[in-house]
């Protein structure tokens, strides 16, 4: 075992993560193997192998060393224009219909916060009618990526995809940086929880799973969580999952809203 890559093959499936999810990706993640290595003075992947099986404490060292941290604003733009001219005003008139005040949504995975702020801008700069409020819950394993999604500070190329209204309007321009204005701040809580074993109760109506769960996880784990998520959505709510990815076949309670774009919507018993 001379390679990351081969490492990780050997690695990925005893943590319950697929190999495909990170063959594309893997330099972020084999950069802190490498630099683990260092630090506990190993030079080879067979070593570390070793260590890894002399020592059980490291296995969760190594599961934390694999978060995958690559996102934008307005990531795959046809789904944000989907939540707009679709999702949004649909949930807006269900909400009406059932005297609800607030729309609630789930993004699993947030990250820096990049999909969490480029739908509070959408929102309040498109839509926000004055009768309903939308509140976001974010949720990340990584306390690192959680830190910089409250501070909302993000260099110029996270936005190639957003619109250059959102932009304008929802930043503050600081030296190289953009930060996100504080008004887009409220409404939305990041809250640290492994979406393995802690996940926020909702309901929602809208759930962004995009590049998590369906990418890196394998099938046991993934139809596990899944199914979690999955009670957690409202009848007639809102899946968006990333453009990669695909359902599990055992998932029949979905209808695709558009062909060839990843939005899901729960069937109504109705
Ligand atoms: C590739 S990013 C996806 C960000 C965003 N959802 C998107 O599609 O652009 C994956 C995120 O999932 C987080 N993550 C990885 N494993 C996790 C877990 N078990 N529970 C919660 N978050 C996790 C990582 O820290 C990372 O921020």
């Amino acid at each position: 075992m001379n390679t990351c890559h081969e490492f990780l093959q050997h690695v990925l499936p005893k943590l319950g993560y697929r190999w495909a999810g990170f063959r594309k990706v893997r330099r972020q993640v084999c950069r802190r193997i490498h630099q683990r290595m260092q630090e506990i003075e190993t030079n080879n992947f067979r070593n570390y192998l070793n260590y890894l099986e002399k020592n059980a404490q490291e296995w969760d060292t190594l599961d934390r060393m694999l978060d995958i941290t690559i996102t934008r604003f307005y990531r795959d733009r046809g789904v944000f224009e989907i939540v707009e001219k679709t999702v949004l005003p649909d949930l807006i008139v269900r909400a009406r219909h059932e005297r609800r005040r607030q729309l609630q949504c789930w993004s699993a995975g947030c990250c820096n916060g990049e999909e969490v702020y480029s739908l509070q801008l959408l929102w309040h700069e498109r839509l926000a009618p004055d009768d309903i409020h939308l509140t976001i819950t974010a949720t990340d394993r990584n306390e690192t990526v959680l830190e910089r999604a409250r501070t909302g500070r993000f260099p110029e190329d996270a936005f190639k995809d957003l619109p250059r209204d959102l932009l304008e309007n929802g930043f503050d321009r600081e030296d190289s940086c953009y930060v996100i204005k504080s008004k887009y701040k409220h409404e939305v809580k990041f809250l640290r929880q492994d979406i393995r074993n802690t996940m926020p109760d909702g309901p929602f109506d809208i759930i962004f799973c995009r590049n998590l769960v369906l990418t890196y996880f394998d099938t046991p784990v993934r139809n596990i969580v899944m199914t979690d998520i999955l009670s957690r959505l409202r009848q007639g709510g809102y899946l968006i999952i990333g453009a990669n990815e695909h359902l599990p076949e055992t998932i029949k309670d979905l209808r695709q809203l558009k062909k060839g774009e990843p939005v899901y919507q729960l069937r109504t018993d109705s």
